[in-house]
């Protein structure tokens, strides 16, 4: 890869307010924001609130042998998109066109891009080759794939490629701008905050809006957060400039700071490195179900280096659980069946699982039934689903347990813990 330049002193020149008019903004000397702004937006994904909407970032690099234009924007979007870049280029001029990330609020104004500039060549990570072609069904486009150490030349200004799969697609990737110290990060450090002022000196806070996006885009790839950290730490960087909300100017390396933090575990554990930690989740309704979770446990703290936890889900609130989730090798869940099914506490907790990885962690079910005893399959189900591994058959009790029944689910939990230590 190209060796890193000092990070340059920036004096350009920012339209006013990029909603009052359709030009692109200058965010370096030879970058202009060409993006789309989306403050109507309320719910993204389906799953992420927008309290004040988003942008769809989009920028165009002007080297002294041509132009580059990095991600695009949502299709709607695409007459803001193309007035901007019509500003400040002309499409003949465009050699390159660079994917960050394929996902349609950032490729889909790519098919009628390359109409436009036909000559463009378009540049995407490995992982992205499958993606292009299932999103953009109909268009075929001639690319190159690229990876860690590959750069373009624009003749005095070089694009640099980082490699940073599963942030948070398959596909992503950042693109480095040496000779001005600019990151095109892609999602990574955005967040889904519209303000036209642009830049995170001048935006109202949007702190919040940062970490709600970490927390429900980043933190179910908190390893491949650490790995692109990592690719990102040496470079000299004086913008940050991600694919939504503010272009981060102003102590761009606070942001790598704060994902460092936040992609570590939540807090300290008092367990040793040598135990295993398993987590008994359990709800009842007559104290059948609780009385097998008591029995569990009892059995799986007999087994040396394993630190069981036993709680009632009717005790807490979702999120601490999710927390402790995340840092357990083990989790179990004791559910009655009522009307066919599990209950709402027990599918609350595992919707949530998709927040944080849980890929690789062991689990079981358990439960008490009156006449079905649908639940803990159900929720075996569900457990296999997440790619959690489920070693043991789900224990059921008609009812109410029997003491050789609650014996052998003393001796579910000693089965479940040595599970956990099958790997030492
Ligand atoms: Fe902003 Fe993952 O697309």
């Amino acid at each position: 890869m190209t060796a890193p330049l000092a990070t340059p002193t920036l004096t350009v020149q920012t339209a006013a307010n990029p909603a009052d008019t359709r030009d692109a903004v200058a965010i370096s000397p030879s970058v202009h924001w060409i993006g789309a702004l989306d403050p109507g937006l309320r719910t993204f994904d389906i799953i992420l609130k927008t309290a004040n909407g988003t942008s769809y970032n989009s920028y165009l690099v002007r080297g002294s042998e041509g132009v580059a234009v990095i991600d695009t924007v949502k299709e709607s979007f695409s007459a803001e998109f193309f007035s901007r870049l019509e500003s400040v280029a002309r499409y003949e001029e465009i050699k390159y066109i660079v994917l960050n990330h394929l996902e349609p609020d950032h490729s889909g104004a790519l098919p009628e891009l390359m109409r436009r500039a036909p000559q463009a060549r378009l540049f995407i990570s490995k992982k992205a080759q499958v993606m292009l072609k299932a999103l953009l069904k109909g268009s075929e486009f001639e690319f190159t794939s690229v990876d860690t150490g590959d750069s373009l030349s624009l003749g005095d200004r070089t694009l640099s490629f980082l490699h940073t799969p599963f942030l948070h697609w398959p596909d992503t990737q950042c693109t480095y701008l040496p000779e001005e110290g600019v990151l095109f990060s892609g999602d990574v450090f955005g967040c889904h905050f519209c303000d036209p002022r642009l830049f995170n000196d001048r935006v109202g806070d949007f702190r919040f809006s940062f970490e709600y996006y970490y927390a429900h885009i980043m933190r179910p790839f908190k390893r491949y957060v650490l790995n692109a950290l990592a690719l990102i730490d040496p470079l000299e960087l004086a913008i940050i400039a991600p694919t939504h909300g503010p272009v981060l100017r102003d102590n761009p390396r606070n942001y790598l700071t704060r994902y460092r933090e936040l992609s570590q575990p939540a807090f300290n554990s008092e367990v040793g490195a040598d135990e295993k930690t398993l987590l008994i989740f359990y709800i009842s309704s007559y104290g059948n179900t609780e009385r097998m979770a008591q029995a569990i446990y009892a059995g799986a703290c007999q087994v040396e280096g394993v630190r069981a936890s036993l709680y009632d889900l009717e005790g807490s609130e979702v999120a601490p659980f999710v927390d402790l989730i995340e840092g357990a090798d083990g989790i179990m869940f004791g559910t009655p069946t009522i009307n066919g099914d599990s209950v709402k506490p027990v599918w609350d907790l595992l919707s949530s699982l998709a927040l944080i990885e849980v890929r690789g962690k062991r689990g079981a079910v358990f439960g008490s039934f009156g006449w079905s005893g649908e639940a803990v399959g159900l929720v075996e189900d569900r457990l296999k689903g997440l790619k959690i591994q489920v070693p043991l058959t789900g224990k059921q009790v008609r009812l109410i347990p029997t003491d050789a029944e609650l014996a052998e689910c003393q001796q579910f939990g000693v089965d479940m813990a040595r599970a956990l230590r099958s790997d030492d």
